[in-house]
């Protein structure tokens, strides 16, 4: 029996919540959906502690992720990412984050009470003076990292939002050598495990633990996800995991949800849905290759996830590509910068989707729009951290003039989203770069 099996075979006059009676009171567009919106009644089991049907679903997940175990989670990658954190750090342990690692990290910091450093992702090569964008995280600067500490874990995020990935099994070699636990933020790359035309896993590669958003790229709905720990971690049990999972996840999961992420693994790793994944990296290549030897270029770093499609066009900057698009071809991007635009591809992007696209850019570079508009990359400099992330949270908050508040300690963040990290993060310092972001009066810590 799976779960949706499970929850539309129930002929049981249910006396529990939610009391609404499978109905739904006010839309009646959900109504399917209220019909399976059931909870933990007898023989459905319980995600807190499994026993049943979703400790059999989560078996065959973790075969198919060759992991120790993979926990289904109905509130996003952003609890596997607090779960995890509140397993591996103690309080007060040094941990060291990739800088574009996405907010919830900070709050699994916050959490955790955790002494923090950053790690600069690399913004020498191509990509970033070509797009604008952070590139790999360089294994070497990071041994160099590791070596003046004993940090407990490194986090990074891979691939990227714009897809750019980094050697895991390296980054995974050398954090075993100096007993790091690697924890990967594979939220983009929930399809990695189903073609070779992807970089490997951070399971595969040796990462101690990895969370992937099925919800963003792999066909689910909004906040599946799923949690990994690999079968080589050591010194944290599957049962501490669970028990840090606990503290997040709420007591009513969806089940709906539920039956959705087992559904969803199903199909990746059916011939179905490798196929569909096949034709999909098939029809990307095919169109990357129209644009060959025209003003539209990719961002194609040298472990690229090739469904993050980061676009530029020649002499036109990205913000005036995306607002061509959306104006004049109803087509809205995820993101954009000076440099180009991301479109962001997966299990549901269909043929004719791309092929709008694609029409779209023939007509933009038929038109000859000449802007000769040469941008220039931005980077944050390393941040200046005066606090840990937890005293910050607790710091007693006060207002000063902007113009005042240069290297006084923020207690607000600022967190452009997308792409969902920090420029600032509350308990650092306010650098001079940081002025156009903050109000006219800004809050400080005072100490
Ligand atoms: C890199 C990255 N990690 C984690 C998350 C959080 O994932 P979720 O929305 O599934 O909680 C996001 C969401 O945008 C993300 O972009």
């Amino acid at each position: 029996m799976n779960l949706w099996k499970l929850i539309t075979s129930n002929k049981k006059t249910l006396f529990t919540t939610p009391t609404h009676g499978q109905k739904s009171l006010f839309f009646k567009e959900l109504s399917e959906f209220y019909k399976r919106d059931l909870s933990e009644i007898e023989g459905f089991d319980n995600l807190s502690d499994p026993k049943g049907v979703i400790r059999k679903a989560q078996f065959k997940a973790s075969e198919i992720y060759n992991s120790a175990q993979t926990f289904f989670l109905t509130q996003g990658s952003t609890t596997g990412i607090l779960a995890i954190m509140k397993a591996v750090i103690r309080p007060l342990d040094k941990i060291l984050i990739a800088r574009n690692c996405h907010k919830s990290v900070y709050s699994g910091a916050v959490i955790t009470n955790a002494e923090v450093s950053w790690f600069m992702p690399d913004t020498k090569s191509e990509i970033s003076k070509e797009f604008g964008v952070y590139g790999e995280i360089s294994p070497s600067e990071l041994e160099n990292q590791l070596k003046l500490n004993d940090y407990r874990a490194f986090i990074m995020t891979n691939p990227t939002y714009e897809g750019v990935c980094s050697d895991i099994e390296e980054i995974a070699r050398i954090c075993k050598q100096y007993n790091t636990y690697l924890i990967v933020d594979e939220a983009h790359g929930s399809l990695f495990n189903f073609s070779e035309s992807f970089p490997k896993s951070a399971i595969e590669s040796g990462a101690d633990f990895s969370v992937n958003s099925l919800h963003k790229n792999a066909g689910a709905l909004n906040q599946c996800a799923l949690l990994h720990m690999s079968k080589s971690c050591k010194g944290i049990s599957v049962d501490d995991l669970q028990k840090s999972l606990n503290l997040f996840h709420t007591t009513s999961p969806s089940y709906p949800l539920l039956a959705v992420i087992e559904e969803n693994i199903n199909f990746l790793n059916s011939k179905e849905g490798l196929k569909s994944i096949d034709d999909l990296v098939l029809d990307i290549i095919n169109f990357k290759k129209y644009f060959k030897d025209t003003r539209v270029k990719f961002l194609d770093s040298k472990m690229q996830d090739i469904t993050k499609l980061f676009i530029k066009i020649e002499g036109m900057s990205g913000n005036r590509l995306s607002e061509i698009l959306y104006e004049k071809y109803g087509i809205e991007d995820e993101l954009n910068n000076d440099f180009g635009a991301l479109f962001l591809l997966g299990v549901g992007t269909t043929k004719s989707k791309l092929d709008k696209l694609k029409v779209a850019l023939i007509r933009i570079l038929e038109e000859k729009i000449e802007e000769n508009y040469i941008p220039k990359a931005k980077f944050q400099p390393p941040p200046l951290v005066k606090m840990a992330p937890c005293a910050a949270f607790y710091g007693k908050e006060t207002f000063v003039n902007r113009e005042n508040s240069e290297l006084m300690i923020s207690s607000k963040s600022i967190i452009p989203y997308p792409p969902g990290f920090g420029i600032l993060y509350s308990g650092e310092a306010i650098q001079e770069w940081h002025m156009e972001y903050l109000d006219e009066n800004t809050g400080v810590i005072k100490l």
